[in-house]
């Protein structure tokens, strides 16, 4: 008998425990039950008319074929006039490589900067695909340990003491997806002083860039062109499904990374980028703040409901859509109670064991992608489980 034996890879990669709650939530909906969202990682948003607009009138034009491996030449031009007009930094077209989301930067980055066998440093806790995409390079993900008193920053101090022969780079994520929060330009000057002291790389993740409510709102890209920078259209323009990110390289890795993504990927999907090139006007951005204002308000609501029914928020949820809270006072696993919640009051919350390794049962991730009614609502609901 033919024995299917899949690759061993894929024993390595851990699905998403959220996954288990999903399926549950969305049956709960199928009966006519009211559940209420707070765990999916996107907005509650579509983008905004005149993107999607572009998109159709580019299926109408039959712009629909490959184009070329690394991007449209108008978006590139756009995304780096956009990185002039808002953050002041100076980053060629030629250094954007477009991809198929964030995910796919991630991807590339992994085929080419991490070789078989080495290891990434990444804190704990932090996105947790980026172990897999290292996995599929043969290498493996290091997650230091980061504490709550200092916000899961991790301790640059330690950085030296953690790197090895195999150590190839260090991957941040500013703002952060789980914690929300954001790092300043000092901690990313410092980071990159101490990787390139130790002769690695440094990825910054800026998937949540636009979307920062206190602290600076920059690019990695302003302290050094020798950063690589992994963007997307999925979060601030809110355009998950159209699949559409980018990666930023220095220089020197343009020709490496034109040639993966000409074999990985051939082109990033045309309809998209076509979309896409609308999204830097005026009219769109000024409609992305707009939300991000929108954002601001159900943070600031969420924060004040949680303090009143006395959940600890665990680092400062100064960014991207999330608030990361501490629930070890009633459970001592959080995933129990995520399910818990779920089946007595009908509100669907991410548990950390998808984030992290330590400590992880005791925390929660809670997606504001809710309007405010309904994150009103939630809080209700939570309080009277906590009390039942
Ligand atoms: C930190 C981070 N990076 C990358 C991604 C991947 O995003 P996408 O592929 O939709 O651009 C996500 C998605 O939630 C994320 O939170």
């Amino acid at each position: 008998m033919k024995q299917h034996k899949l690759a061993t890879r894929v024993g390595q990669i851990a699905p998403f425990q959220v996954m288990m709650l999903l399926e549950r939530a969305k049956h709960l909906q199928s009966q006519g039950e009211d559940v209420i969202h707070l765990e999916v990682g996107e907005p509650d948003f579509v983008a905004v008319d005149a993107v999607a607009n572009a998109g159709m009138e580019a299926i109408q034009q039959g712009k629909t074929g490959y184009t070329s491996a690394t991007g449209l030449p108008e978006l590139k031009r756009a995304i780096s006039d956009y990185y002039l007009s808002r953050y002041q930094v100076g980053v060629s077209p030629e250094r954007i490589i477009v991809t198929p989301g964030a995910s796919g930067a991630l991807l590339l980055m992994a085929s080419l900067m991490v070789n078989a066998g080495d290891e990434v440093l990444m804190p704990d806790p932090c996105y947790p695909c980026n172990r897999h995409f290292l996995i599929q390079a043969g290498a493996q993900a290091k997650l230091l340990e980061t504490k709550p008193e200092d916000g899961f920053e991790l301790d640059l101090s330690t950085l030296a003491a953690h790197w090895g022969d195999k150590t190839s780079g260090l991957w941040l994520a500013s703002p952060s997806n789980p914690t929300g929060a954001v790092l300043n330009k000092s901690y990313i000057t410092e980071a990159w002083q101490k990787v390139s002291e130790l002769g690695g790389h440094l990825l910054v993740d800026e998937i949540y860039q636009g979307l920062v409510y206190e602290g600076e709102d920059f690019s990695a890209l302003s302290i050094s062109d020798d950063i690589f920078v992994v963007n997307s259209f999925s979060k601030y323009f809110a355009m998950t499904g159209w699949r559409l990110g980018w990666l930023v390289v220095p220089e020197w890795a343009i020709e490496g990374v034109t040639k993966l993504a000409q074999n990985i990927f051939i082109a990033a999907p045309s309809v998209s980028q076509h979309a896409a090139v609308r999204a830097f006007e005026a009219d769109v951005l000024a409609e992305c703040e707009a939300r991000r204002q929108t954002l601001d308000a159900r943070r600031l609501v969420l924060l004040d409901g949680l303090g009143s029914i006395g959940l600890p928020i665990v680092a400062p949820a100064h960014g991207a859509f999330y608030v990361y809270v501490d629930v070890s006072g009633v459970t001592e696993d959080a995933m129990t109670w995520c399910l818990e919640l779920l089946e007595k009051e009908k509100v669907a919350l991410t548990p950390g064991a998808d984030f992290g390794i330590k400590d992880a049962h005791k925390y929660v991730r809670f997606a504001y992608t809710c309007d405010e009614h309904g994150l009103k609502e939630a809080l209700v609901r939570i309080a009277r489980f906590m009390a039942s």
